[in-house]
């Protein structure tokens, strides 16, 4: 098949011209984060093997402990936008507040900002388990050659031009949608170069694997306690199986090849639950929709939420449409 020999960097050009704004500048930006995604890739891969696994001692604006690799990685995602000159804004997980571009010169020209989610599974790199890094690109809606503002930032998903993440796997792999379906690429870790090696991909329609941590069991409305019993029925094709690797990425990437669902509802102790809607519900939604599949908060449309603040959390449930309908109906259910 001859889409296994072409390279992102020849994706990305062949496929330019059919996006809707045609300058170039986000096909440089997707560039310059397939670079970072490389760096990042090469001190994931030798994680075991220096000095930088672990705590950093340092705590995020969430409260959670940042691993060493989130600070690295965060700096890389960062650092290579910044000094590519290709976007006006960026917000990151690991940030307290996002960070302007060139606000001092009238003259810059770029459109786009970028919210990041620069390590996500954070707490499987001492154990040696898949992470990810994820990405979602908006166009400013303030004037160019300002400098960008919250209002930038704060768009529904709905907007979003392009989004993606990279799996830090047994392979690693980039995938992404700028609105006109899913492509996936492996890395080459040999010559660095990543091949399209997932075309069009999309989700099942329906799906055997429900990813939630059980853990939190006793937490969840009861409109997702039913769901999760209703999944371990012996009935027609269940009980489905149980999967949850703890990153995100991971998760859905495996839902999206084989059918599933991926839940992390909120619980009596988070009323949104955990996930990030910036940087890690919007970019997946996306993602989802695009790959045929669903993306809500168990009521409703994740990309038509308003966010109001740059770190908020919403409740999120992500996987092959049927699978997300029936548990939003489980949750219909629960309320009346
Ligand atoms: P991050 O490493 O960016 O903080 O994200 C971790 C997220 C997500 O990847 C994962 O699905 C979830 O947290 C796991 O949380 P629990 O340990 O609460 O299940
Ligand atoms: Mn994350
Ligand atoms: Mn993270």
């Amino acid at each position: 098949m001859s889409h296994t020999n072409q390279t992102l960097g020849e994706f990305i050009i062949e496929n330019q011209s059919s996006f809707k704004y045609t300058s170039g500048e986000l096909s440089r930006l997707i560039n310059s984060i397939r670079l970072a995604a490389k760096v990042v890739n090469h001190d994931v891969n030798k994680a075991g093997l220096v000095d930088i696994i672990g705590a950093a001692g340092e705590v995020n604006v969430q409260g959670e402990n940042q691993q060493k690799l989130d600070v690295y990685a965060n700096k890389k995602f960062i650092q290579t936008l910044i000094n590519r000159n290709i976007v006006c804004g960026i917000a990151s997980e690991e940030e307290d507040d996002f960070i302007a571009i060139n606000s001092q010169d009238e003259n810059h020209q770029n459109k786009y900002v970028v919210l990041i989610d620069p390590l996500d599974g954070s707490s499987n790199i001492d154990v040696n388990v898949s992470v990810g890094t994820i990405f979602s690109i908006y166009r400013r809606v303030t004037p160019v050659g300002t400098a960008v503002t919250l209002e930038d930032f704060l768009q529904p998903g709905n907007q979003q031009v392009a989004a993606g993440y990279v799996i830090y796997g047994t392979s690693t792999m980039l995938v992404y949608t700028t609105g006109a379906g899913v492509n996936g690429f492996t890395l080459n870790p040999a010559i660095g170069t990543f091949y399209l090696s997932h075309p069009n991909m999309r989700f099942p329609e329906d799906g055997k694997i429900y990813s939630v941590n059980e853990g939190n069991y006793s937490h969840f409305p009861q409109g997702v306690k039913n769901y999760i019993k209703y999944c371990q029925m012996e009935e027609g094709d269940r009980p489905y199986t149980s999967r949850y690797i703890g990153s995100m990425v991971s998760d859905i990437h495996r839902n999206m090849i084989k059918g599933g669902i991926f839940m992390y509802p909120k619980s009596s102790k988070d009323s949104n639950g955990k996930l990030r809607l910036l940087y890690e519900c919007n970019p997946m939604a996306f993602i989802a929709e695009q790959a045929y599949g669903k993306a809500s908060d168990g009521f409703g449309r994740i990309l038509d939420i308003q966010p109001t603040s740059l770190h908020e959390r919403a409740p999120f449930f992500c996987g092959s449409k049927n699978m997300v309908e029936k548990v939003e109906e489980f949750m219909r259910n629960s309320m009346s």
